[in-house]
């Protein structure tokens, strides 16, 4: 059995779990998106030996490999080493990861009768390997473990294309062509995967990532017609269990507003979209995670260090601030020069106590407080994107929103 309060009660004081709820702590936190992988020469020497799946079925192997970039980097956390189709694989889809491409299926599902083939994911059944990964891990990790998922527009993407894509024209054409079976299959799909991260925190993962790389790819319209709902019922579940939830996409500038609606603790910027203007578009009270550029990285750590001292001037010291790259650690990145840049984020990355009172104010989604000064002026709360994301999710007279607006007001009294 799990002892999920001892795991608790051993992160207390983890600065990562405290910028996720924009709790009150020292010093920025940091992890990397892909940490563990190939810029790692350990990790590629048990790559020769084995093939990821190999890796991914043998809980000692995935073990080691997550704890890698924990030696190697002093981050914040670790991530679970698995990988977003794990889930499909293990209810019997024919979906292998080529190296240098990425997953790939023999058989793409495109109709109704293919969605039919997903059946339900029985997590301690189906996931046991995972499962029993990360109880190896919380034995050995000092820091949090984050559990992670595709999300389903994600996931399916790859199980529509059969592979990457560039226009994600098939997986657009189900969408715009068979609204019925689009949604039965992104419904399976939340289903398939929620039941995944509830089984990762129930094995005792103190956070999860909801990785919804190609959402990107849709206009905020259809991101939120189509997709939307059924991330959003991802979320729901997982936010039973009580741990920090973080939703991350790729060149997501436009939809990062109804990303924080979906219900997350923290957004995940790229880099694309630096992080003052992101939190114009994310409602107070959600956190942001990000985003130095990936491939900044690739060049000389003088550069790296300015770049990532832009991003901790970004942020403005928030409590609710967890310093990572835009997107995944690219494979040729020099893993001395991401020790170096864990080093400077703890140096230099400190929290401003008088953020860190505002923020955890407007954490809790319960605030109440507050309100009464603020609550008149919700619509000049400043982007449509905000708007838009009180509007989706319903809670256009929710206390967050009007946090939002207090929060904005905060800091533009600190500029
Ligand atoms: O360190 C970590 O972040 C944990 C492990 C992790 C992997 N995949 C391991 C992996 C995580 C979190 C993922 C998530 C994942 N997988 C995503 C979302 C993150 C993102 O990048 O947006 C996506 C889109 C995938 C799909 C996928 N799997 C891709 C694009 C690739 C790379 C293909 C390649 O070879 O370039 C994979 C394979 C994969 N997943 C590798 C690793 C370490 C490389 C496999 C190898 O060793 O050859």
């Amino acid at each position: 059995m799990v002892d999920l309060a001892a795991i608790r009660a051993r992160h207390a004081a983890s600065p990562f779990l405290a910028a996720c709820r924009g709790a009150p702590h020292d010093t920025v936190p940091v992890w990397f998106m892909r940490q563990a992988g190939r810029a790692l020469a350990e990790y590629r020497a048990i790559r020769e030996q084995h093939t990821f799946e190999e890796v991914v079925h043998t809980p000692e192997l995935a073990a080691e490999v997550t704890l890698q970039p924990v030696r190697r980097y002093g981050v914040d956390a670790a991530v679970l080493f698995s990988d977003i189709v794990t889930p499909v694989q293990a209810i019997g889809l024919d979906v292998t990861i080529k190296p240098g491409v990425g997953p790939v299926i023999d058989r793409p599902l495109r109709t109704t009768e293919d969605v039919a083939r997903l059946r339900r994911l029985d997590a301690e059944e189906d996931l046991a390997h995972v499962l029993d990964t990360i109880s190896l891990l919380v034995e050995e990790l000092d820091v949090p473990l984050i559990g992670f998922a595709g999300a389903p527009f994600t996931l399916a993407s790859y199980l529509i294309e059969g592979g990457p894509s560039r226009s994600y024209s098939r997986t657009k054409a189900l969408m715009f062509t068979d609204e019925l079976t689009w949604h039965r299959l992104l419904d399976r799909l939340a289903s398939i995967v929620g039941a995944s991260l509830v089984g990762q925190v129930s094995r005792g993962a103190s956070a999860v990532q909801l990785f919804d790389s190609w959402a990107g790819a849709l206009a905020p319209e259809d991101y939120e017609r189509f997709v939307l709902p059924h991330t959003r019922r991802v979320l729901e579940q997982v936010g039973e269990l009580g741990v920090p939830r973080i939703h991350f996409g790729v060149d997501t500038g436009e939809l990062l507003g109804l990303m924080a609606s979906a219900g997350t603790e923290v957004v995940g910027v790229d880099w694309r979209t630096p992080l003052d203007a992101a939190r114009e578009r994310v409602p107070a009270g959600v956190g942001l995670q990000g985003n130095l550029e990936p491939a900044v990285c690739l060049g000389p750590f003088p550069q790296v260090a300015e770049r990532a001292r832009d991003v901790l001037r970004r942020a403005g010291g928030a409590a609710d601030h967890v310093f990572n790259l835009g997107h995944g650690v690219l494979p040729a990145t020099d893993p001395g020069v991401l020790a170096e840049l864990v080093q400077l984020v703890h140096a230099e990355g400190r929290v401003t106590p008088a953020d860190t009172a505002n923020t955890a104010d407007t954490a809790g989604t319960t605030g109440t407080t507050g309100t009464a000064d603020t609550a008149g002026t919700t619509n000049t709360a400043g982007t449509a994107g905000t708007a838009d994301t009180a509007d989706t999710a319903g809670t256009t007279d929710t206390p967050g929103t009007t946090d939002s607006v207090h929060q904005h007001d905060h800091q533009e009294e600190q500029r």
